[in-house]
């Protein structure tokens, strides 16, 4: 089934391409919900863009379009108000309809998978090997795997890549101090444990900054680990486990779909870079000279080795705070490949070995320019270039979580958050008021520990998530318990709750009637709103597909669920008048709990049926 949108945009399309033939192909009809349901429940401003471009009054344009619409059994008869706004209603019967068609449906309420799926990858988590995850990484996770999840659910071909940072030189300190200190670990990885990773790649890196026999062995290491030598290649095998030991089980208890199996961290590129550099310096040593188009030059400078980029015009197309050309560095003045090489031959491994249509970068803003020229490299190298159009290349970037004190959140002394107990934190703070609850005669749902410990374990998470998930992603936001425990407000365990009322209405229903049967009948004006607001979840999903703003979703699920809460307060479900109008409000409210439970798996977030 299409979105309603989908299904408006249509039937506009084609009268638009009827009243103005070739001018009107391809023109966007403007749809978008009505502000005010005085209006209707959609809006096209079609008309006061177009009509200037085609000589027309906008109303008299308005009133051809509306005119071109053939009779259907979708919308009322349109209206057409102030400048020429097209307001768009809908035929109450055949929302109730749709909303009958959609309760027979499974899991995924009636929305069918895309006609055109695409390849698509996205590159999230990507956490540093022997560091902890920090507050950078766990935003990367949370909304890269939302983004995973809606596309996946479209019907995308989706290729997670976790972009692990597992090479570079620093591992030859760590694996040189390794080596030392816990010799034993070559030979027994499974039953050696480092402990505390951090604190190890500490030690090693005072080490190195201080002991010159150590820094000279530590750059032994390299050499070894680039010539693949056996023991150096077992002690980077090992450290590499271990950090797996530590973000692994984190990705599970975050209802994060990331498995081993999606690491393609940076020593998967490591063999193909020196050949990279070699192609990329013989295709672009020249200056391009000016060729209308983007360029890159490569180019040693300082002993480094250099991507410039060129805008059409030839001028630098990025440059420094002292408006000097701003390059790409691929190689350093001591020979070393870095950051950006491997993203180059990531990007080209993407497009060429994976078939991307669409490459999605999910990482904090500050690695944003990184992005823009190794995007415009990848462009200009012609990796992106296809026979069926351009590959899309996203960097999806987001702000910083801030402390009570508006500075980058981090623990009292100062410490960055570690993820693992932040996570504890949660889970406890939601134990309590749960527990907090269950000591309170009128809110005491009876629970057993095991369920106090399941609630608190699914509220305390989801809570973190949704925190994030709702803000818009591009701003920093304030960390806060309270408001991400609070019942009441745009939060995961306001969202929770409505689910598992919800379910109880339900059950309460179902038992006492055995299945619900009858077809839902929308009477009343907050059955209708509540009806409307379920279908729109289909268009709501395709905007999320495209534009990856996940906060979209969740603005939604809100809107749901008050739309829920109004409805339940206006219209009596289980003291129904009628049988009939009883099994109609017990499908809008079997809806509306499909919906949000869908909705929060989308974005990695599990309900419970009690709370
Ligand atoms: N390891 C990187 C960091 O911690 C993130 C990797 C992001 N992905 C990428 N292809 N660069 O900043």
């Amino acid at each position: 089934m299409e979105s309603i949108l989908a299904q408006l945009e249509g039937l506009f399309a084609s009268a638009i391409r009827a009243v103005l033939g070739a001018d009107g192909d391809g023109v966007d009809p403007m749809i978008r919900a009505a502000g005010d349901p005085k209006f209707g429940d959609y809006q096209s401003n079609v008309a006061m863009g177009l009509a200037k471009k085609v000589g027309r009054k906008p109303r008299d344009l308005a009133q051809a379009v509306v005119d071109a619409i053939p009779a259907n059994d979708v919308c009322e008869p349109f209206e057409i108000a102030g400048p020429g706004f097209i307001n768009i209603r809908l035929r109450t019967n055949w929302l109730a309809a749709q909303l009958n068609a959609v309760s027979g449906q499974d899991d995924r309420l009636g929305i069918g998978a895309l006609a055109s799926p695409q390849t698509v990858v996205v590159d999230y988590s990507g956490p540093n090997i022997a560091k902890q995850m920090h507050v950078g990484h766990i935003r990367s996770t949370i909304i890269g795997d939302a983004i995973a999840r809606v596309l996946a659910f479209e019907g995308h071909r989706v290729i997670r890549q976790n972009h692990i940072g597992d090479w570079g030189t620093q591992f030859g300190m760590l694996i040189a101090h390794l080596k030392e200190k816990l010799p034993e670990a070559l030979d027994n990885p499974e039953a050696v444990h480092l402990g505390d990773l951090e604190k190890f790649y500490k030690e090693a890196s005072a080490r190195d900054k201080e002991d010159a026999d150590f820094h000279e062995r530590a750059r032994t290491e390299v050499v070894a680990l680039h010539n693949k030598q056996p023991d150096t290649m077992r002690a980077w095998q090992y450290i590499v486990e271990e950090s797996r030991r530590h973000y692994l089980p984190i990705y599970q208890r975050l209802q994060v779909s990331l498995t081993r199996d999606d690491e393609c961290g940076e020593s998967f590129y490591a063999d193909g870079l020196a050949d990279l550099v070699k192609q990329l310096q013989s295709q672009f040593g020249k200056p391009a000279g000016s060729t209308g188009e983007p360029s890159i030059t490569v180019e040693e400078s300082d002993g480094a080795l250099c991507v410039f980029h060129q805008d059409a015009k030839g001028e630098p197309a990025f440059k420094s705070s002292e408006d000097k050309p701003f390059p790409l560095i691929i190689r350093k003045s001591d020979g070393a490949f870095i950051y950006a090489t491997t993203d180059l031959a990531a990007l080209r491994y993407r497009t060429g070995e994976l078939k991307a249509d669409r490459i999605i970068y999910v990482t904090d803003a500050r690695q944003a320019l990184h992005f823009q020229m190794v995007f415009a490299t990848a462009r200009a190298a012609g990796w992106t270039r296809r026979a069926a159009g351009e590959v899309a290349l996203e960097h999806v970037m987001f702000g910083t979580i801030l402390g009570p004190d508006r500075k980058p959140l981090k623990t009292r002394s100062g410490d960055n958050i570690k993820l693992a107990e932040l996570l504890d934190e949660a889970v406890e703070r939601a134990e309590q008021l749960i527990r907090d609850a269950e000591a309170d005669e009128k809110r005491r749902r009876g629970f057993t520990e095991a369920e106090i410990k399941d609630v608190a374990e699914a509220v305390g998470i989801g809570a973190v998530k949704y925190a994030d998930l709702s803000q818009n992603r591009q701003t920093d936001y304030l960390f806060s318990w309270d408001k991400m425990l609070a019942m009441e407000g745009n939060t995961a365990p306001y969202m929770m709750y409505a689910y598992a009322r919800i379910r109880s209405i339900y059950r309460k229903g179902e038992e006492a009637s055995g299945e619900v049967a009858g077809d839902v009948a929308l009477v009343e004006p907050a059955e209708r709103a509540l009806g409307l607001a379920i279908l729109r979840f289909a268009e709501m999903l395709a905007s999320v597909g495209q534009t990856l703003k996940i906060n979209v979703l969740t603005e939604y699920l809100y809107e749901l669920a008050t739309a829920f809460s109004r409805f339940y307060e206006s219209c009596s479900v289980l003291k129904a008048d009628s049988d009939a109008q009883r099994a109609s409000r017990l499908k809008l409210c079997d809806l509306t709990a499909r919906t949000l439970q869908l909705g929060l798996d989308l974005l990695g977030i599990r309900v419970v049926e009690r709370m």
